[in-house]
C-alpha cells in the first residue's frame, strides 16, 4: 500500500510518463554517419597547445557566469548584427529548453512542422507546453497556406523553424518563412544548426522583425563535444529568456576550449568546405544506385528513400556491414522509408556507399 502511494506512477506527471527518452544507439567500433558530426580531428600540434591551455585553469572556482570573452568571440564570427544581444547555452538544445521554460503556461503552444528536429516536441512537453506540428508538402517545403492557418488556429507562442531542416536536409522558401514572422502572434526562432554547410542565413535580418530570434550551435561545426550553443536577437526578449538560465551553465573546460578552437577557425571552415564538397559527391553516388532515391541537402547529411518497406532491412544490413546511419522508418508517414546518412570522411562515406550496394543487390 505504502509502496503504491509513493510510487513515480502516481507523482511523475502523466505526460513524462508517456514520453520516450532521446535515445542514442551505442555506435561501438560501427563507422558513425548518423549524428551529423564533424567527422575531422585536430592535428597533434593543435592538441598539444590546446591542452597547453586548459593546464592552468581552476576547476575549483567557477567559471565566469556571463562566459564573456567566449560571447564576444561568438558575435564576431557567426556576424551577429551590432545591437543584438546574444545567450550562451549548455548546447542549442539548452537553449531551446530556455525558450520554452520562459513561454510555458495553460492552452500555450509551440508549432514546428512535421518532419522536423524531434527535441522541440519533446522540450514542449516537458515544459508542460502543447504542440503542434504543421506537415510539410511532398518536397518537403513548407506549405504557407497550411502554416499561416494552423498559426491563426494555434496562436503558437513560439514557432520553430529549422533553416536548413533536419531531417530533411532542405532550406524552406525565404519569402514562406517571413509571411511566417510577421503572421506568428509570438516569437519565431530561426534554427540554424546548420549553418556552416549553407549561404543561407536570417542572421543579418534580427531588428528586422521584433519577434525574430536566430538560434545557432557549435556542434556541427566540429565542436559537438563541447556543448555550446547561441541565441542571438533582440535585448528586450533575450534580457526576459535569460533570467530562466541556471548559473555558470558554460563550464570552464567548454569557454576556454571554444575560445581556443574559435582561433582555429580557419581549419573549421576548411573542414566544412571539404564536407559540402564531399556531400555533393555523395548525393551523386546515390543517385547512381537503382532503389534509393536522396533529397537535395544544405545541411551535412542526406536524407534517402529506399525501396519502399525496406528501410529497416537496409538500416539492418548496412549495421550488419559496420555502417551506422539514422532509421527514420519509426517516424512513420512521409519517412516511413526513409534513412538519413551524415555526410563522413571520403573513405567512410565509400564504405557507406559500398555496404549499400550490397544491400540493395542482396
Ligand atoms: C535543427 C537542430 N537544432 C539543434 C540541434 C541541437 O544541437 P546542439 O548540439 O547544439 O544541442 C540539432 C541537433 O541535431 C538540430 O538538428
Amino acid at each position: 500500500m505504502t509502496a503504491a502511494l509513493k510510487s513515480p506512477q502516481r507523482w511523475i506527471r502523466t505526460e513524462i510518463q508517456a514520453l520516450s527518452a532521446y535515445h542514442v544507439p551505442d555506435p561501438g567500433k560501427l563507422v558513425k554517419l548518423d549524428a551529423m558530426e564533424n567527422p575531422y580531428r585536430w592535428p597533434a600540434e593543435l592538441v598539444e597547445q590546446w591542452l597547453d591551455r586548459l593546464r592552468p585553469l581552476e576547476l575549483n572556482r567557477y567559471p565566469d557566469p556571463g562566459a564573456r570573452d567566449l560571447s564576444e568571440k561568438l558575435r564576431q564570427i557567426m556576424q551577429v548584427p551590432e545591437g543584438m544581444q546574444v545567450l550562451l547555452g549548455n548546447g542549442s538544445d539548452e537553449l531551446i529548453q530556455m525558450l520554452a521554460l520562459a513561454l510555458a503556461g495553460p492552452e500555450r503552444v509551440i508549432l514546428s512542422t512535421d518532419p522536423t528536429f524531434v527535441m522541440y516536441r519533446l522540450i514542449a512537453e516537458v515544459a508542460g507546453l502543447g504542440y503542434r506540428a504543421v506537415p510539410l508538402s511532398a518536397d518537403f517545403s513548407l506549405d504557407p497556406e497550411v502554416t499561416l492557418s494552423a498559426i491563426e488556429q494555434t496562436q503558437p507562442v513560439i514557432v520553430f523553424l529549422a533553416y536548413p531542416n533536419n531531417p530533411t536536409g532542405n532550406l524552406f522558401d525565404t519569402a514562406v518563412v517571413e509571411e511566417v514572422i510577421r503572421a506568428a502572434p509570438g516569437l519565431v526562432v530561426v534554427d540554424e544548426a546548420y549553418a556552416p554547410f549553407t549561404d543561407a542565413s536570417f542572421m543579418s535580418r534580427l531588428g528586422e522583425f521584433p519577434n525574430l530570434l536566430v538560434l545557432r550551435t557549435v556542434s556541427k561545426m566540429g565542436l559537438a563535444g563541447l556543448r555550446l550553443g547561441l541565441l542571438a536577437g533582440p535585448a528586450e526578449w533575450l534580457g526576459e529568456i535569460d533570467k530562466t538560465r541556471l548559473p555558470y551553465n558554460i563550464n570552464v573546460l567548454t569557454q576556454a576550449s571554444a575560445m581556443f578552437a574559435l582561433q582555429h577557425k580557419t581549419m573549421l571552415d576548411e573542414q566544412a568546405q571539404q564536407i559540402r564538397s564531399d556531400r555533393a559527391k555523395l548525393a551523386q553516388s546515390l543517385r547512381e544506385l537503382d532503389g534509393v532515391r536522396p533529397y537535395p541537402s544544405e545541411a551535412n547529411f542526406i536524407l534517402f528513400e529506399t525501396p519502399q518497406g525496406e528501410a529497416d532491412r537496409v538500416f539492418a544490413a548496412l549495421k550488419e556491414q559496420g555502417v551506422l546511419v539514422k532509421n527514420l522508418s519509426a517516424a512513420a508517414g512521409r519517412l516511413r522509408d526513409c534513412l538519413r546518412v551524415t555526410v563522413g570522411k571520403p573513405t567512410e562515406n565509400q564504405a557507406f556507399i559500398d555496404a549499400l550496394q550490397n544491400t540493395l543487390k542482396s
